[in-house]
C-alpha cells in the first residue's frame, strides 16, 4: 500500500497552506480519538477473538488487535499452513491454529471473529459466524456481489450479532473533522464531490510475489476457491494476486474505491447506495492476464449529489477528496484537510458591462464600486483552515471500536448496512464498466439494473 494512502500515513509536521498572499491560514491539530487511547481492562472484560485469514491484511490486523488492552487472540485459521507459522510468530508459539475456521466458531470460549480473507469468502464467513452466535469484524469490501451483501445484511439482522466492516476511513480523525465541518454548514450547499487515488508500481497494481513454497500439501487450494467454478489447478499467482480476477476479487472498486466511498459516506453522513452509476476504464497498463480494469472512473448520483471517483494503477496520485460547496472547497487527504473559503460574490464589476456604450458602462462601474468595494476588501482576508491529523493508523481505532462494541453491545461505527451500501457503490462501478452502461440500484428488487 502506498505511503500516500490513509492507512500508511506520513506525518510531515509541515503545514500545507493554500496559495494566496491575502488569505490568512489557521492550523489546528486533531487529537487521536479517545477509544484509541490506552486504558486498563478488568479480566472479566477481556475479549477473546479468533482470527480467520492471516495474509497481508490479516497479519496486520492480528498484530494490531493483540496490542489493544483487554483483547486476546484465542486461535487462528488459514488454509495455507505457512500462515499458521506466521500467526504463531505474531501471537505466541503455542497459539491453536487450524485450516478450518468452523473450529473457531464452535469454540465457546471465543467471543468474536476477525476475518481477512479474499472477497469471495466474505459472505460465507460472515453468515457462518453470526449464525454461530459470534460477532465479526470482516474486511472490506463487505461483499463480493450485491446478492452476497443482501444475504449478509439479512443474516446479521436475524442473529442480532455485531458486524463491523473494515473500511477504516470511517474511524479516521481527519474524516471526523471533515464531517463536523460539512454538518455545520461551513461548505454551504454541497455541489459536487470528487475523489481519486492512483498508484504506479507493480506492488501497487497487486503484482505480489507468491509464497515460494506453495503446494497442495501446505494449502487447501480446493477450499480456497470456494464456490468458483470451474476449479483451477493451483496457481500461486491467483493465490497472491486474486484481486486481479473478478471470480475472487472486486477489482480497484472493491480494493480502493471502497475506501473513498466509505470515507465520503462518513463525511457527508450518507448511509445509502448510490442511485445511479456510470463507469469508464480499461486494462490500460497491467496486461498480465487480469480481467479487472486498472483504470476505473465512475460518476454517481447520491440522491441528487453528483460524485466523481477515479482510480488508476499506473499513475501515482495521493488519495484525495475535493468536496465542492457554495462557500468553498474542502480538500481532504490522509494527513489532514484544508478548507479554502469562497464568498460566492463578484470580486469585480461584471465583464458583461464591457458590451455597454461608454456612458452606461461608466455609470455601472461607478455604482458597482460604491456598493461593493468595502465588501471585496473584507473578503480578501478570509481564512484558509488546515487541520493536521496525528500520526496514527486508522485501523487501530477501527478495531478498538469493534472490540469495545463486543463488550458493551453498543453499535459499531461501520455496521453491516453501512458496509453493504459502501460495497454496492463498488459493485455498481464494476457492473457499469462491464455492461458499458448506466446502472441503478433497485432497493425493492435488491438488484443492480442496467
Ligand atoms: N482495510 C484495508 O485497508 C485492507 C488492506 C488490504 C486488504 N484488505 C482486505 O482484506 C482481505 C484479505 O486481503 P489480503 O490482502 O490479506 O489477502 P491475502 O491473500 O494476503 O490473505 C488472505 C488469507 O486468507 C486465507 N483464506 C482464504 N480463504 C480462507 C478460508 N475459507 N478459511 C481460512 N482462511 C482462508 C488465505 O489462505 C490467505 O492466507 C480482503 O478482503 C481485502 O480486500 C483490506
Amino acid at each position: 500500500m502506498s505511503k500516500h494512502e490513509f492507512t500508511r500515513r506520513d506525518f510531515l509536521g509541515a503545514t500545507a497552506v493554500a496559495a494566496g498572499a491575502s488569505i490568512a491560514a489557521k492550523t489546528i491539530r486533531v487529537p487521536a480519538p479517545l477509544f484509541a487511547q490506552q486504558r486498563t481492562v478488568a479480566p472479566s472484560d477481556r475479549v477473546r477473538f479468533g482470527m480467520v485469514g492471516v495474509g497481508m491484511q490479516g497479519s496486520g490486523l492480528l498484530a494490531t488487535s493483540i496490542q489493544i488492552p483487554g483483547v486476546e487472540c484465542a486461535g487462528a485459521a488459514d488454509l495455507y499452513d505457512g500462515r499458521h507459522v506466521l500467526a504463531r510468530e505474531i501471537v505466541r508459539a503455542d497459539l491453536p491454529v487450524t485450516r478450518r475456521y468452523q473450529q473457531l466458531l464452535d469454540d465457546k470460549s471465543i467471543d468474536c471473529i476477525v476475518a481477512a480473507v479474499p472477497d469471495h469468502w466474505h459472505r460465507r464467513i460472515v453468515v457462518d459466524a453470526v449464525s454461530a452466535g459470534k460477532d465479526i469484524y470482516c474486511e472490506k469490501p463487505m461483499s463480493h456481489t450485491a446478492a452476497d451483501g443482501v444475504a449478509m445484511v439479512a443474516a446479521a439482522k436475524k442473529s442480532g450479532r455485531i458486524v463491523q466492516i473494515g473500511s477504516q476511513r470511517v474511524s479516521s480523525n481527519v474524516v471526523a473533522k471533515a464531517r463536523e465541518m460539512v454538518a455545520s454548514g461551513t461548505l454551504g450547499d454541497l455541489m459536487l464531490v470528487e475523489g481519486w487515488l492512483g498508484r504506479n508500481s507493480p506492488t501497487g497494481a497487486w503484482e505480489y510475489p507468491p509464497p515460494s513454497d506453495l503446494s497442495t500439501k501446505n494449502l487447501d487450494w480446493d477450499t480456497w476457491q470456494g464456490d468458483v467454478t470451474p476449479k483451477r489447478a493451483l496457481d500461486p499467482n491467483v493465490f497472491a494476486r486474486w484481486r486481479c480476477w473478478k471470480e475472487y476479487g472486486t477489482g480497484v472498486a472493491g480494493d480502493l474505491l471502497v475506501h473513498l466511498i466509505s470515507g465520503m459516506m462518513a463525511m457527508l453522513d450518507i448511509n445509502e447506495a448510490p442511485r445511479q452509476a456510470f463507469a469508464v476504464g480499461g486494462i490500460r497498463h497491467w496486461k498480465d492476464g487480469r480481467n479487472m480494469p486498472d483504470v476505473h472512473a465512475t460518476n454517481y448520483y447520491y440522491g441528487d449529489l453528483p460524485v466523481y471517483m477515479r482510480l488508476n494503477l499506473a499513475t501515482e496520485m495521493p488519495e484525495t477528496y475535493r468536496i465542492q460547496g457554495s462557500k468553498g472547497i474542502l480538500e481532504v487527504r490522509g494527513d489532514g484537510l484544508t478548507f479554502t473559503p469562497q464568498s460566492g460574490n463578484d470580486d469585480y464589476p461584471s465583464y458583461y458591462a464591457y458590451s455597454f456604450p461608454k456612458a452606461m458602462r461608466d455609470a455601472y462601474f461607478a455604482k458597482w464600486h460604491a456598493e461593493n468595494d468595502a465588501r471585496v476588501a473584507k473578503e480578501a482576508t478570509s481564512e484558509t483552515i488546515t487541520f493536521h491529523g496525528r500520526d496514527y493508523d486508522d485501523v487501530e481505532p477501527h478495531l478498538a471500536n469493534f472490540f469495545n462494541a463486543v463488550r458493551s453491545r453498543k453499535p459499531v461505527v461501520e455496521d453491516v448496512v453501512f458496509g453493504h451500501h459502501a460495497a454496492l457503490a463498488c459493485h455498481m462501478a464494476n457492473e457499469s464498466y462491464f455492461r458499458k452502461n448506466v446502472v441503478t440500484w433497485d432497493e425493492g428488487r435488491s438488484a443492480i439494473l442496467g
